[in-house]
C-alpha cells in the first residue's frame, strides 16, 4: 500500500463511467516501482459536470489527468493550451498542469505508432495503409500516420460519407500522403487489399468475438500485416483471421500501454519503467 503524504501530488482520470478502466492500475504500478511522490486516481464525471470538475481541478492543483469516453473532445474548449495533434486530431486524453494552464495532449496518438513500431517491426514512413473506421480514434491513427510520412491511406468505413469527410478534412492539411475513402463491403475489400502494407481496424468490431462481413484476408499481400485496436478478447477475430493467413498481427494492448507511458512520462518527467504499466494490465485482463 501506497503511503500518502502531505507532499503527494494527484494524478488521475476523468471519465463517464470510469470503473472498468485499466489506466489507475497501470500508472499506480510504474509510481510505485519508481517510487514517487504521486498517486493516480479514478473521477467519474458526468457529462453535464465536466466544467466544474476540471475547474475543480485546476483549483485544487492535480498535476495532470488522462481523459476518457465521453469527455475527450468535450474537454477541449475548457483548456488553455492543445498540443499540435490534440488539436489536429479534435480529441485529449492527457492533460499537463504546466505553471498555471492545463495543456492537453494526445498520447493515444503517438502511443498508437510507438505500438506499430515495437509490436510489428512496422515503420510507417512511405507504407500503403488501410484503414477501417473513421471515428476518433480512427481521427488519431490518420495524424500519427500521415506525420510519420504515410505514402497512402485509405479509409473503408461503414458510412462511407464520414470517410470521405475525414479523407477531404486531411488531404486539406497533410498533402504528403494520399487519401482514398471506400465502402466497407466485400466488393470493395477485393479490389483494393493486395496493395497494403497493413490493414489497421480503429473500430470496436471484435470486441466479444464479432466479425467485418465479406473481409477475407486471403488476399492480403504476404509482406502485410494487421493491427486491431481492440483487445479483449486478446487474441482477436481479426488477429485469427490474420494467423490463418500467415499474417503478422497484433491486437490493441501495446497502444493502451504506450499511451499510459507516454502521459506518465509528461507528467512526471520521468520515462515510464519498462514493463511495469504491461505486466500489471495483463495481469488485469487475464485476471492473474
Ligand atoms: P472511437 O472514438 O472509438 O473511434 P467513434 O468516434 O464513435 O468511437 O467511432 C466509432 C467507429 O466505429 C466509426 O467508424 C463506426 O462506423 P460508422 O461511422 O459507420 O458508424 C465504427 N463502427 C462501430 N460499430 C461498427 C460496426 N458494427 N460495424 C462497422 N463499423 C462500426
Amino acid at each position: 500500500m501506497m503511503t500518502i503524504l502531505g507532499t503527494t501530488r494527484v494524478l488521475g482520470i476523468l471519465g463517464w463511467p470510469v470503473e472498468h478502466s485499466l489506466s489507475p492500475i497501470m500508472q499506480n504500478a510504474a509510481l510505485a516501482a519508481l517510487g514517487l511522490d504521486y498517486v493516480y486516481v479514478p473521477f467519474a464525471v458526468r457529462p453535464e459536470a465536466l466544467p466544474n470538475a476540471v475547474a475543480g481541478l485546476k483549483a485544487l492543483g492535480v498535476a495532470g489527468f488522462n481523459v476518457t469516453i465521453p469527455h475527450k473532445s468535450a474537454i477541449i474548449p475548457l483548456l488553455d493550451r492543445l498540443s499540435p495533434e490534440a488539436e489536429l486530431i479534435g480529441a485529449v486524453n492527457t492533460v499537463k498542469r504546466e505553471g498555471d494552464l492545463l495543456v492537453g495532449y494526445n498520447t493515444d496518438c503517438s502511443g498508437f505508432i510507438s505500438s506499430l513500431r515495437s509490436d510489428l517491426g512496422f515503420e510507417p514512413a512511405q507504407s500503403r495503409i488501410l484503414l477501417l473506421g473513421a471515428g476518433g480514434a480512427a481521427r488519431a491513427a490518420l495524424v500519427g500516420l500521415c506525420q510519420a510520412g504515410a505514402r497512402e491511406i485509405v479509409i473503408a468505413n461503414r458510412h462511407v460519407e464520414k470517410g470521405c469527410q475525414l479523407v477531404d478534412e486531411f488531404a486539406a492539411i497533410f498533402g504528403g500522403t494520399q487519401f482514398a475513402a471506400i465502402p466497407q463491403d466485400a466488393a470493395a475489400f477485393s479490389v483494393e487489399l493486395q496493395k497494403f502494407d497493413i490493414l489497421v481496424n480503429t473500430t470496436s468490431v471484435g470486441m466479444g468475438g464479432s466479425v467485418f462481413p465479406g473481409l477475407d484476408l486471403k488476399a492480403m499481400n504476404r509482406n502485410g500485416c494487421i493491427y486491431d485496436m481492440v483487445y479483449t478478447p486478446q487474441e482477436t477475430p481479426l488477429m485469427n483471421e490474420a494467423s490463418r493467413w500467415g499474417l503478422r498481427s497484433a491486437n490493441g494492448i501495446g497502444m493502451l500501454i504506450a499511451q499510459g507511458e507516454q502521459a506518465f512520462a509528461r507528467w512526471t518527467e520521468n520515462a515510464a519503467p519498462a514493463g511495469v504499466m504491461k505486466k500489471a494490465l495483463l495481469t488485469a485482463l487475464t485476471g492473474k
